[in-house]
């Protein structure tokens, strides 16, 4: 009993398989503490609690930004039957895409600072105190790993570096980004406590400027980390925002630039359809109840509408265009299809991820969404698409089908 009659329990101490993670092990002999791992070997005022806290608070915010974002642009391509993207506004992947590899460009600098507020915690002493103090420290292998996977192969990606990665990217890169995730909330919720005290230590807690080696405070520190965050952030947007194009520095793509005004990803050289594709006898094949076969002269014949859409790439980069074509939804009435139906339209690509998408309402129904034979009021270039090719409002380049040979009823 204590002072005025409440009951005070110690802890009650873990017994089983759980003592055994408490227990503490033996610390090395002291005659190991040198270098980095001797007392008082990192002394760099500018590391504290708070600065570790705040730089793990952007990069998290620029991580969930990643998240979010990237997890949207796989069910956009790999659509569970729970999900449904809408065809407007046109521009809403543009600004999803593009603020995944915007925010990942940002969170590049951010995270390096973070690295650095935290390594020497790497030389601590002791280096193990128990199996549940290893078992954590390795854990952080898994935080760091994650995360510095994600923007290596991400970065790779944007600059379209495949032999440097011996695995598919996309595979990689999504189930990397739950281990990123996951280890991320571990991370925060094991270091909730000291996470509070970062928050709370007033910035005025800092050591004076004249204290600090190169005069530079936390303030300056965490100033500049946030700037070159911020402009690292700015000369990446302009592959996406059109007023930034000027600007851009770490942006894969200048959308001003391409053939017919657009930038191409895939040519058709690396598709292989250089001859099918000019191949004067080439038909589209529409396969539904009422199949038929069109030659261009005929699909030149059909009503021909013009719209104005982006081009987007998952890689981040849009640029918006004129399209001229054949509505979808004529030639899926043509085809004698229901309002709901759902086809698939295939490429002249005989082989290859893309080579055929599948087009559902609402886009395959959308009065923009079109089967475009003219770019920028000229016919397809070979490398657009030539002689036809879709377009539809707000999904991903690599949907937009290229040389398309065939529609076909699912
Ligand atoms: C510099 C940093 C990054 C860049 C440049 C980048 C770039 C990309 C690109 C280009 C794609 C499209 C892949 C495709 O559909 O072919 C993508 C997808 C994705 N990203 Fe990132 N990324 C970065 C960081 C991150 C981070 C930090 C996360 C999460 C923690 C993340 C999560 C995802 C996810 C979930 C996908 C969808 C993958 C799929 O379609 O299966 N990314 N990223």
């Amino acid at each position: 009993m204590v002072g005025g009659g409440a009951l005070v329990r110690k802890p009650a101490s873990p017994v089983g398989p759980l003592a055994l993670l408490h227990r503490p092990v033996p610390e090395p002999p002291s005659s190991l503490r040198r270098g980095p791992l001797r007392e008082g070997a990192w002394r760099s005022p500018l590391r504290s609690e708070r600065t570790a806290t705040l730089l793990g608070m952007w990069v998290g915010v620029a991580f969930a930004v990643c998240f979010a974002t990237g997890l949207l642009s796989h069910l956009i391509q790999n659509p569970p039957s729970w999900f449904g993207w809408p065809s407007r506004p046109v521009n809403l992947y543009r600004v999803t895409q593009g603020l995944h590899v915007i925010s990942g460009f940002a969170a590049i600098p951010l995270l390096l600072a973070k690295l650095w507020t935290v390594y020497p915690k790497l030389f601590e002493w002791p280096p193990v105190r128990s199996l549940l103090h290893a078992i954590g420290r390795l854990s952080l292998l898994v935080l760091v790993g994650s995360a510095i996977f994600q923007l290596v192969t991400g970065v790779l990606n944007v600059a379209r570096w495949y032999v440097v990665m011996p695995f598919f990217f996309t595979t990689a890169h999504y189930w990397t980004a739950w281990i990123a995730i996951g280890a991320i909330l571990v991370h925060v919720g094991s270091k909730l406590a000291i996470i509070r005290i970062g928050l709370s230590e007033p910035a005025a807690a800092e050591p004076p400027a004249a204290a600090v080696a190169g005069g530079l405070t936390r303030r300056s520190f965490l100033t500049a980390v946030a700037a070159t965050s911020g402009v690292v952030a700015l000369t990446t947007a302009g592959q996406t925002v059109p007023a930034l194009s000027g600007i851009t520095v770490f942006g894969q793509r200048d959308p001003r630039l391409g053939l017919q005004g657009l930038p191409v990803n895939k040519s058709a050289a690396s598709a292989g359809v250089l001859e099918t594709a000019v191949d004067p006898t080439h038909r589209i094949t529409l396969d539904g109840p009422r199949p038929q076969q069109l030659s261009l002269a005929v699909l030149r014949s059909l009503p021909q509408h013009t719209v104005r859409l982006p081009i987007t790439c998952v890689e981040g980069w849009s640029a918006t265009a004129d399209w001229t074509g054949i509505r979808m939804a004529d030639l899926l009435d043509m085809m004698g299809l229901p309002e709901d139906a759902e086809v698939t339209v295939e490429s002249l690509q005989e082989s290859g991820l893309y080579r055929a998408s599948v087009l559902a309402p609402p886009h395959s129904r959308d009065p923009l969404t079109l089967l475009a034979l003219r770019l920028n009021g000229a016919d397809l270039h070979i490398d657009h698409g030539y002689p036809a090719r879709l377009i539809a409002p707000n999904r991903p380049g690599v949907l937009q089908t290229k040389w398309v040979s065939r529609v076909r009823a699912l």
